[in-house]
């Protein structure tokens, strides 16, 4: 039987066999996505490498499976996966154009061939030639890496069970197309149709898979969101454009933990690791400038010291300004009011500007006394003593939370040769670190006096 396809509403799964621009069913538009429809999935299909022939079985006489991580090479990759990549697990590493994902996931392969054996390396988007270009300024030597300039889906799956390589990295998936769907390549029914057949090729070969994927300009992946849902890992590749040091991030992982990040710098040798990344994020910092705060995160298991700086002035024009990078607007103009609230420190008439140095991104709310100190430190035009780092999450009534692991980010301070770090009362008493300062604060004042004195 030839293989069909429908158009199916992904609102309410009204079936069509034409695309319409509005469901009949549910009035939703643009719901409309190309599938597959028969016929019955292959013999190979349906051996998922998860599906079982008889039937459930009880929890207790499942065996431990044996999870022999595949290392990629490069430390701060495996670390984001949880330790290296995962025998038939589809990881999609996902990033804005030209941020380094084909730089970093080719020097990835050729590490991986070098140790492991072969590697397929598919490329839609870039001849042969112009992976090799790349590859020579990355030093690749003879490793047995096999490049791939295909597009077409049904051959890559056939080179893939032909070759059996130890890693697979499909570049990108928007380019891969199936000629049995009708829609374009790119479209949200072909990205789908080949996640979903290379899920099938890594679990049945067991085979760590890599694809690429492009996000749109508002940070989402292009395509659809259900790409994330097909997949087992979800990496995020960061950066600014202009900055040299660019951060891998897991949003989801069935294999680890996720926003474990690992982070790097673009050099003219390709993707570099960094192992200290707090290092990386403090080495310009103004210190004795009224207006910077260190701030100790947390992202996954890693401890990082970022500066938060604040700038404060008489705004020249009706409404004041509020200008945040790196952490939420939102997070900002809760932050001001309480500082006006419970401190006392008027910003209404000024324009405030914060940053967090180094492009980084800091969402946690144990970043928030670090915002309110730089912000009142530019107010009273008095700096932070440099070798005191802070964190703290800060309540509606102006009181300072207990956050978690605080030892982990006194240690990482402690290591960076801070001498005090100003903390939430209520973590206090786990903390006792030799030669370093712990300075418990209930209240937003109470930690203010202590560090702008
Ligand atoms: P690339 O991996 O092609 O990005 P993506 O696949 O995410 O679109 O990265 C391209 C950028 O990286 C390009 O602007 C040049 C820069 N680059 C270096 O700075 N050093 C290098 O060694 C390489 C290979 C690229
Ligand atoms: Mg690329």
């Amino acid at each position: 039987m030839k293989s069909r396809t429908c158009f199916v509403c992904q609102t309410c799964g009204a079936q069509e066999s034409k695309w319409l621009g509005r469901c009949p069913g549910c009035d939703a538009w643009n719901s409309f996505v190309e599938e597959r429809v028969g016929p019955a999935p292959s013999d190979d299909e349906a051996r998922l490498g998860l599906t079982s022939t008889e039937g459930a079985r009880l929890y207790a006489d499942v065996e431990m499976a044996q999870m022999d991580r595949l290392s990629l090479g490069i430390n701060e990759l495996d670390r984001v996966l949880g330790g290296g990549a995962v025998p038939g697990s589809l990881v999609l590493l996902g990033g804005e154009p030209g941020i380094g994902k084909s730089t970093l996931l080719l020097q990835a392969a050729a590490r991986v061939a070098a140790v492991s054996g072969p590697v397929l390396y598919c490329s839609g988007e870039e001849s042969e030639h112009q992976i090799k270009v790349r590859g020579e300024r990355l030093g690749i030597g003879q490793a047995p890496l096999f490049l791939f300039a295909e597009t077409c889906l049904e051959r890559i799956l056939e080179e893939i069970a032909r070759r059996q390589p130890a890693l697979i990295v499909i570049d990108s998936v928007q380019t891969v197309f199936s000629p049995k769907l009708q829609s374009a390549p790119g479209s949200i029914g072909q990205i789908r149709e080949a996640a979903t057949q290379l899920l099938f090729s890594a679990k049945s070969h067991h085979i760590p898979t890599f694809l690429v994927g492009h996000v749109t300009k508002d940070g989402a992946l292009a395509g659809p969101k259900t790409l994330e849902h097909i997949v087992d890992t979800v990496l995020y590749f960061e950066g600014e454009r202009y900055q040299s040091h660019r951060i891998v991030r897991a949003v989801k992982n069935r294999y680890g933990a996720v926003s474990e990040l690992g982070v790097f710098e673009m050099t003219d040798g390709g993707l570099q690791p960094v192992a200290n990344p707090s290092q990386l994020f403090l080495a310009e910092r103004s210190a004795g400038a009224p207006g910077s705060a260190v701030l100790c995160c947390v992202e996954g298991s890693r401890p990082i010291l970022v500066e938060v700086q604040a700038l404060v002035s008489t705004s020249t024009y009706g409404t004041a300004r509020r200008t945040a990078s790196g952490i939420d607007q939102h997070r900002l103009g809760l932050l001001l009011a309480v500082l006006e609230k419970r401190v006392g420190l008027n910003v209404s008439g000024d324009d405030v500007f914060v940053n967090i140095a180094g492009g980084m991104n800091v969402n946690e709310p144990a970043a928030d006394l670090g915002i309110v100190a730089a912000v009142a430190s530019s107010v009273r035009n008095r700096p932070i003593d440099a070798s005191t780092a802070v964190f703290g999450e800060v309540g509606l009534a102006g009181e300072v939370r207990g956050i978690s692991q605080a030892a982990l980010r006194v240690r990482e301070a402690a290591q960076l040769g801070f001498r005090r770090c100003v903390v939430p009362a209520a973590n206090h008493e786990k903390l006792d670190i030799e030669d370093f300062e712990t300075i418990p604060v209930r209240a937003v004042d109470e930690a203010l006096d202590v560090l702008i004195a």
